[in-house]
């Protein structure tokens, strides 16, 4: 088997790279990624050359993506921009990226016949109240918030319309919030381990009552191997783990793991629009293809997150001072 992986080098593509080449050792992997700021090669550094290949191109680049998918078996498509900060700063690369570059993809899978898998998210269906019994499922509908969860929906519908009236043989997954190693500094989790780390505070937005749905990055891998392997053409998965949180209590987890006071945070203003919660009802892959998460202790896994970061700060510092300076123009 042949793969090729879209935004192998970001943090997800290449903890799903690293899954994969442990399970499935007589895979062939070619990663795809263009080296945005989110890619980094050191993400793939230690796994053998002769099984993990590399492309340095734009998904947008359909003469470069025309060549490598008419020269794999199956496209497990995670390049995308991923950050909804970003995408409220300059909403651009999203378009281009996210829907240009995905229906670039679909082209060329439809060109050579081959099999897909879409790596989208939960975001892309809005957002829930706190108290709502119900969670996400394949059949909510559609209503993302942000300039990332709108072009995330839209390339969604791109990989259905192509089913549907092309025959395109895709499948596609939501996720809820991953976390674990490799995430790059700008997002919550890596972001407030490397405030404490560097001798700041947290940095909280608003209240703190949203949810986020955590998940492992390693059970999101599992998840969609099940369904590369298992899945049904034209099906949609929700992956997630049941591990919901609002992000004081994220907060305060990371400062009592990191031996410091719980209320050693502070407030900054809030992100606007804003999603109050996302929860996954991920019963359908559990029921149909058998899939379990593994790692149902969040604060174990997020215990192993902070020790991975406290031994790669050769891998985070470069990109903290960035991030951090973005994140000055907005007062957050
Ligand atoms: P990331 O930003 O860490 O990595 C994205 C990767 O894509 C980078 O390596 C980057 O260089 C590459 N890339 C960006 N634009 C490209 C282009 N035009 N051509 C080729 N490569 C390009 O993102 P991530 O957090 O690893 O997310 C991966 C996927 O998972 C995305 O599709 C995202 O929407 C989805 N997802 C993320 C989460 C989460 O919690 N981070 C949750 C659910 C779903
Ligand atoms: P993020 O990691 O950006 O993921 P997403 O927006 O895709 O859910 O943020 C997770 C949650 O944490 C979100 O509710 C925004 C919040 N947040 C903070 O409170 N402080 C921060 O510094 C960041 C980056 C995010």
């Amino acid at each position: 088997m042949k793969i090729l992986v879209t935004g192998g080098a970001g943090f997800i593509g290449s903890n799903f790279v690293r899954y994969i080449y442990k399970e499935r050792p007589d895979w062939d992997i070619t990663v795809f990624d263009k080296l945005t700021y989110a890619g980094n090669l050191k993400n793939l550094e230690g796994l053998d050359e002769s099984r993990v290949h590399f492309i340095k191109a734009d998904i947008c680049d359909s003469e470069a993506i025309d060549n490598a998918i008419a020269d794999t078996d199956a496209v497990i498509h995670f390049a995308a921009e991923s950050h909804n900060d970003n995408s409220l700063f300059d909403p651009s690369p999203f378009i281009q990226t996210n829907l240009i570059g995905t229906y670039t993809i679909l082209e060329a899978v439809r060109k050579y016949n081959k099999r897909l898998h879409h790596i989208s998210t939960d975001e892309v269906y809005g957002d829930l109240e706190l108290d709502d019994p119900a969670k996400f499922t394949p059949n909510t509908p559609y209503n993302p918030s942000s300039p990332y969860s709108s072009t995330k929906a839209g390339s969604d519908m791109l990989v259905r319309a192509w089913v549907r009236s092309f025959g395109v043989k895709a499948t596609i997954s939501n996720c809820s919030n991953n976390y674990g190693p490799y995430q790059h500094v700008e997002k919550f989790i890596p972001r407030q381990i490397t405030e404490i780390l560097e001798g700041r505070k947290p940095k909280l937005y608003g209240a703190g009552e949203n949810v986020r749905d955590w998940i492992h990055t390693d059970d999101h891998s599992s998840g969609v191997l099940a369904i590369l392997e298992k899945g049904k053409i034209g099906d949609t998965y929700l992956i997630g783990a049941d591990g919901e949180k609002n992000n004081k209590q994220v907060i305060e987890l990371i400062l009592e793991l990191m031996g410091k006071s719980s209320s050693d945070y502070e407030h900054v203003s809030d992100r606007p629009g804003h999603d109050l919660r996302y929860a996954i009802d991920s019963s359908k892959l559990e029921n149909e293809l058998g899939w379990k998460p593994r790692y149902t202790d969040f604060k174990l896994g997020l215990k192993n997150t902070i020790k991975w970061y406290r031994e790669n700060e050769a891998w985070w510092k470069p990109q903290k001072i960035e991030a951090e300076a973005k994140y000055r123009k907005t007062g957050r």
